[in-house]
């Protein structure tokens, strides 16, 4: 990992600069404590709804050795309560999950959030709960859901105080957004609510609801929140892209841990490099396309194995892309790797594309998913704004897109 990273289809230039290539010296960052769990390195996987679902949280596993935390997609706490087969099935874990269960939870209404809690703890042994007051999609937050919870403070705390109470000892943590828009902050109001209410930790995705995913993560957000929050760890999400983002989001902002999102779609290695430079090591070699090739395979196996043949590569076809970014050549397989519908298909279309290319460096921050211009406004409840002292939500909705 020599030549510099180029920021390809990012937004425009705005002044940004790659990271120093510094690994961790020893001793420089301290392990995570969210409880009685401790997170070594201090990384987390981002929950990014139908993304990592069992089979992706182990394919990322595999890369780092088991360490680091993998949170799953978000769940919605009252299709869950309810027993819908499909929520149930994106809930459960795998095999080799034992001791870091870690789930998110999405919802507005106290009752089915407690209750959820309650039986992902009592009987599906989950060991970490992280809730969702982050999600900027229309659906989400027209319904007062999501990004919109943290302007209403005591609604807040009401359905984090239920879930605190739902899991007993096992913690809860939160992950929110730095606001509305630009003009409405709220989150030093999320964070004081959750360290009241007894979150034990904190993750800002420094963009606000408005911005979606345009523009650059505001790290100095991260630091704010870092210095207001005095009795929990705190932890930062956005424009992790490579090892070096991680310590340096860390050296900026003084926070505790790091969140990992689109940086690992289609690169589910990025926690390998990211313990290797937290242990004090030069990150391992990116991987050739021949090793790329038997990840995909190896992924597109699990998915199978986890969902169905049929849903499986149906799951998969969204990754081919992120996996084959900016390879010469490959643009040629994608038409007919985004309709592949068998896993005999699958590696005959992989087959032809040449085992030696070595990793196109320039194409590491491009972008991944979700598309990069704001939203013209954030859609809010009639009145939502207007009453923000008020403790109730709107409405409960079934089923959910994250984001
Ligand atoms: C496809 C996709 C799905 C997402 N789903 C969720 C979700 O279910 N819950 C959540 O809290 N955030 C979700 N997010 C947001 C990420 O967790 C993360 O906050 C965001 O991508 C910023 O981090 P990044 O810059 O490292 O990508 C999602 C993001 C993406 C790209």
């Amino acid at each position: 990992m020599d030549a510099p990273t180029t920021e390809a289809d990012l937004d425009g230039d705005d002044g940004w600069q790659p990271a120093p290539r510094v690994v961790a010296k020893p001793g420089e960052f301290r392990p995570l404590q969210i409880g009685p769990l401790t997170v070594d390195p201090p990384v987390v996987l981002a929950p990014m709804a139908g993304i990592t679902n069992a089979p992706f949280r182990q394919l990322c596993r595999s890369f780092s050795g088991g360490r680091c935390l993998y949170v799953s997609e978000m769940i919605t706490a009252r299709a869950f309560v309810e027993g819908h087969a499909k929520t149930l099935k994106l809930a459960s874990f795998g095999p080799d999950e034992t001791g870091r269960r870690s789930i998110q939870l999405y919802g507005t209404h106290e009752g089915a959030l407690g209750e959820a809690a309650r039986i992902l703890v009592n009987d599906w042994g989950v060991e970490h709960i992280d809730m969702n007051f982050g999600c900027p999609v229309r659906k989400v937050t027209s319904a007062g859901g999501g990004s919109a919870i943290p302007a209403r403070p005591k609604l807040m705390a009401r359905i984090v105080r239920a879930v605190v109470n739902g899991a007993g000892s096992v913690p809860v943590t939160i992950k929110f957004r730095k606001g509305i828009h630009d003009q409405l902050l709220t989150f030093l109001d999320a964070g004081r609510v959750g360290e009241q209410e007894g979150a034990r930790s904190l993750a800002l995705h420094a963009r606000t609801a408005q911005q979606l995913y345009s523009g650059r993560a505001d790290w100095d957000a991260i630091a704010e929140l870092k210095q207001a929050t005095k009795t929990i760890p705190v932890l930062g999400n956005g424009d992790i892209f490579e090892p070096w983002d991680a310590l340096q989001m860390m050296r900026q902002t003084g926070c505790d841990g790091v969140v990992v999102g689109r940086g690992c779609l289609g690169r589910p290695w990025l926690f390998g490099e990211i313990v290797d430079v937290f242990d004090g090591k030069e990150p391992r070699p990116l991987p050739t396309l021949g090793e790329i090739k038997a990840t995909m395979q190896q992924h597109a196996r699990m998915l199978c194995a986890f969902f169905s043949e049929k849903h499986g590569m149906a799951q998969m076809r969204k990754f081919t892309g992120w996996y084959l970014k900016g390879f010469p050549g490959a643009k040629r397989q994608l038409g007919a790797l985004h309709m592949v519908r068998t896993l005999e298909e699958f590696d005959a279309l992989l087959a032809p594309l040449p085992d030696h290319l070595p990793y196109p460096i320039g194409s590491i921050r491009a972008r991944r998913c979700k598309d990069g211009r704001p939203q013209e406004h954030v859609a809010l409840p009639e009145g939502f704004l207007e009453c923000r002292d008020e403790d109730v939500c709107v409405d409960d909705p079934l089923e959910m897109d994250g984001g």
